[in-house]
């Protein structure tokens, strides 16, 4: 593994020329075993950008930073548009390290377990008697259960009590369509600036009243971290985006993955040290960020294939994390396989900054509430469930009855 040029040694990434984008959206997993079997990166000019597909080579990237940039260019620069401002995502180090540092003690697992899971307990309850009313024969987990649940947990996090948890999921569904608006169009970007200027308005209230009087929540601390204005503002709208989705995701993967293999339901209602390997492997196996960019800053070897400055990188990480050298059988769902650190959090500097918080708020708390409190909870056969996407990949609607 290299990323220092080596001409001689190194040969161009082959071409995919077949690369269906419209059939990715629908399911992308086909597309992935061929592009890692053709080779680690493979340019695809449907996306106009060169895939990674591979556990190794994705790693390699996300171990020279200097080599492969987060900054905004090219296509990275959606998230920047979307948002309004750059945030630390779209930033290398050290810069990235001076905003995500206020972020981190938030977000550490024993402020999690302290600070933030009662209220996470307190919301899942508010939510499964919400589904509970719905009942059996209309219950959808995705709109009554999952979408709720993310956004009552993001408002406490991010300490935005004025703010209505609806409007939140509103602003982070449309913020998470602008970063993947690679098409430009334009009717997103009104979407995502009315949001913006919704959310720099809860903002404009509370950024003085949070530097008068910090509290713990994570606005507060990027308040009052010596952050300009504008970082403060790209950094929460960052989090609102990334802090919901993926989080309603995981929550939907889940139990459908465990409503389809009763087996393994089974094996986690008897023994709830299982639960964590449940999150683990569901994130693994259909993990909800599938993608995202990275870009040369200077000529580079990755692999043995031969990339040139400026290359525009899709680090994919849901094709990462079915490679068969990493992980055997990898497109099955099975909670009893050896543990082995996949990528569904990324990894190196931008590692997810609230894999904590999404560990215990789903993973420990949510999903086994839901299976305790509704031992026969599943998917309702009668009513589609559908998959969707691949940059953001999940369920837009789980149907489910009891
Ligand atoms: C299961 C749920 C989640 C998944 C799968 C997930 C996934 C990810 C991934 C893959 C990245 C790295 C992206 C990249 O390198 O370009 C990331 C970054 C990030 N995530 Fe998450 N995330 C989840 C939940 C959350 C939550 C709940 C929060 C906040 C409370 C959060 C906040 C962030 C932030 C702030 C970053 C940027 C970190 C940096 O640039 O240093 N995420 N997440």
């Amino acid at each position: 593994m290299t990323t220092t040029p080596d001409t001689a040694a190194s040969t161009p990434p082959p071409t995919a020329d077949w690369v269906d984008p419209l059939a990715m959206q629908r399911d992308p997993y086909d597309t992935y075993d061929r592009l890692r079997d053709l080779a680690p990166v493979v340019h695809v000019p449907a996306l106009n950008r060169y895939l990674v597909t591979t556990s190794d080579a994705c790693r390699a990237i996300e171990s020279d930073q200097e080599t492969y940039s987060a900054r905004a260019g090219g296509a990275a620069a959606t998230m920047v548009r979307a948002l309004g401002g750059t945030p630390m995502l779209r930033r290398d180090d050290p810069d990235h390290a001076t905003e995500r540092g206020p972020v981190n003690p938030p977000l550490r697992p024993k402020r999690v377990r302290e600070a933030w899971a009662p209220l996470f307990e307190r919301n899942a309850e508010t939510c499964l008697a919400a589904l509970l009313e719905k009942g059996p024969d209309e219950a959808d987990l995705d709109h009554d259960f999952a979408a709720p649940l993310a956004a009552y947990n993001l408002v406490d996090m991010l300490g935005l009590p004025m703010a209505d948890p609806q409007d939140v999921r509103r602003w982070s569904h449309t913020f998470i369509e602008g970063i993947g608006n690679i098409q430009d169009d334009p009717d997103i970007w009104v979407r995502c600036d009315a949001a913006q200027r919704e959310v720099d308005a809860v903002l404009d209230d509370l950024l003085p009243r949070l530097r008068a009087k910090p509290d713990g929540s994570i606005t507060s601390a990027l308040a009052n971290a010596g952050l300009t204005d504008d970082q403060v503002r790209a950094n929460v709208k960052l989090t609102i985006s990334g802090g919901l989705n993926e989080p309603q995701h995981m929550t939907t993967t889940i139990v459908r993955a465990l409503g389809d293999h009763p087996e393994q339901r089974e094996l986690a209602l008897s023994d709830p040290a299982r639960w964590p390997a449940v999150f683990d492997e569901a994130l693994r196996w259909c993990s909800p960020v599938g993608m995202y960019p990275r870009e040369t800053t200077r000529p580079a070897v990755l692999e043995g294939f031969r990339l040139p400055a400026g290359a525009a990188l899709g680090v994919v990480v849901a094709a990462a994390n079915r490679d068969p050298s990493a992980f055997p059988r990898p497109a099955d769902f099975d909670i009893t396989r050896p543990r082995q650190p996949h990528l569904g959090f990324g990894s190196g500097v931008h590692r997810c900054a609230g894999h904590w918080a999404a560990r215990i708020a789903v993973g420990e708390i949510a999903v086994p509430l839901l299976h305790q409190r509704i031992p026969t909870l599943r998917t309702d056969a009668l009513r589609a469930g559908n998959w969707s996407g691949w940059v953001f990949r999940g369920l837009t609607d789980l149907p489910v009855t009891w």
